[in-house]
């Protein structure tokens, strides 16, 4: 049996690989998740909760010494062994903004203070 890589919020999965880390599913299955420093363990744009299966990963990198203890940075988030499903939830307040505001389509009107004449 493969075991899965799970993003529950989305509804979205795939079959988990050893060596890949867990921002690289996130672009694959186009989960909105920060990124702004690419990967390098920066921005902190791409907090996740490990909500199951934390045992698959590596240890937390010195990057993420700041993280509660369920909490991972995609970037640094490594697959090592396939053993088990990992459930993966976003906890960065920016990735959930970036959800919530792309569902609604209002229209705005604009009212700027200086006109074209
Ligand atoms: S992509 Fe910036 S910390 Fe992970």
């Amino acid at each position: 049996m493969r075991h899965k890589t799970h993003f529950p919020q989305f509804d979205r999965e795939e079959d988990l690989l050893k060596e890949k880390n867990i921002l690289d599913y996130a672009r694959e299955l186009k989960i909105p998740m920060g990124s702004s420093c690419r990967g390098r363990g920066i921005c902190k744009e791409c907090r996740i909760v490990i909500e199951k299966g934390y045992e698959v990963l590596n240890k937390k990198t010195e990057l993420e010494n700041d993280l509660n203890e369920n909490e991972r940075l995609a970037c640094q988030a490594i697959i090592k062994n396939d053993s088990a499903d990992i459930h993966i939830r976003l906890s960065h307040k920016g990735s959930l903004e970036q959800i919530s505001t792309g569902e609604g389509k209002k229209e705005v009107k604009l009212n700027p203070l200086t006109k074209k004449k």
